[in-house]
């Protein structure tokens, strides 16, 4: 049995004043942004924000290729999807981690994000972004914002365990999942419409909880490159600008930090 049923999902939305969403629930799926991408390429195009939405996935994926393990219950696992033009593709886990930020602020929880889109709190990583685009040819069909947030996992004992947490053991809240969703789902439909705007930017980079600290930055497709220095600063376009040891700097733009230190 689940809290993240249909009808708790109307309720929700009902309650926080949202209009009745179109999504697709399930209880259990191998990967939510898997159903989605395939909702996109349906003859009759979901709207905006549709969203697909699973009680438990069994093969989540993550960013670079990595897997992403949920249980039954402790993690709220979501796609919405989007039609977004070519150019905003790249904010798009940008814009994923700043309506987790904003919906776990409604619930009193002040989390941070660690460039560019992993959401945490204490330092842990908490929720994760991976945003998909789907094309014919040269045309973009669409494109699917894939959220994962921990709020119950127990990561004891796992390789997670230095890295990973969850909202409810690191704050004390216990958050209703369907009621998270309606948070981002309002907080994903503001950001959604000023993605192209300054103040969408700013909102992110306001967020983000390494800039001016020590850094190791680990990139490229093999995980091999290695950067080290200061967190200086990110550009109009997202990438994390590195001040090395020598006064020169690296502009990133992707990669995964840490912080030296
Ligand atoms: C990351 O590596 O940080 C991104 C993790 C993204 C996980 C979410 S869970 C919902 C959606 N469905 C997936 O298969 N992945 C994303």
């Amino acid at each position: 049995m689940t809290d993240l049923y249909p009808l708790a999902i109307l309720t929700a939305f009902e309650g926080a004043g949202l209009p009745r969403p179109q999504f697709r629930w399930f209880e259990t799926l191998p990967s939510t942004n898997d159903t989605a991408l395939a909702w996109l390429s349906e003859a009759d195009a979901p709207p905006d924000l549709a969203f697909v939405v699973a009680g438990q996935q069994t093969r989540g994926r993550g960013r670079m290729g990595r897997t992403w393990v949920t249980s039954a219950t402790g993690a709220l696992t979501v796609s919405f999807l989007l039609h977004p033009h070519a150019e905003a593709l790249t904010r798009l886990p940008l814009l994923g981690a700043l309506a987790v930020c904003a919906a776990l602020a409604d619930f009193g929880i002040d989390a941070t994000i660690k460039w560019p889109n992993d959401v945490q709190i204490a330092g842990l990583k908490i929720a994760g972004v991976l945003a998909e685009a789907s094309w014919i040819g040269d045309t973009l069909r669409g494109a699917v914002i894939g959220i994962g947030v921990n709020l119950n996992e127990d990561f004891t004992g796992t390789p997670l365990a230095a890295t990973a947490g969850s909202v409810t053991p690191l704050t004390g809240r216990a958050i209703d999942r369907a009621e998270l969703l309606a948070a981002l789902y309002r907080h994903l439909a503001h950001w959604c419409a000023r993605i192209d705007e300054a103040a969408f930017f700013a909102e992110w980079r306001a967020r983000l909880n390494m800039i001016g600290q020590p850094v190791r930055v680990t990139h490229g497709d093999d995980g091999r490159g290695l950067v080290e220095g200061t967190a200086e600063a990110v550009d109009p376009d997202g990438a994390l600008i590195v001040r090395l040891a020598d006064g020169r700097t690296q502009r990133l733009i992707a990669g995964d930090v840490t912080r030296l230190a």
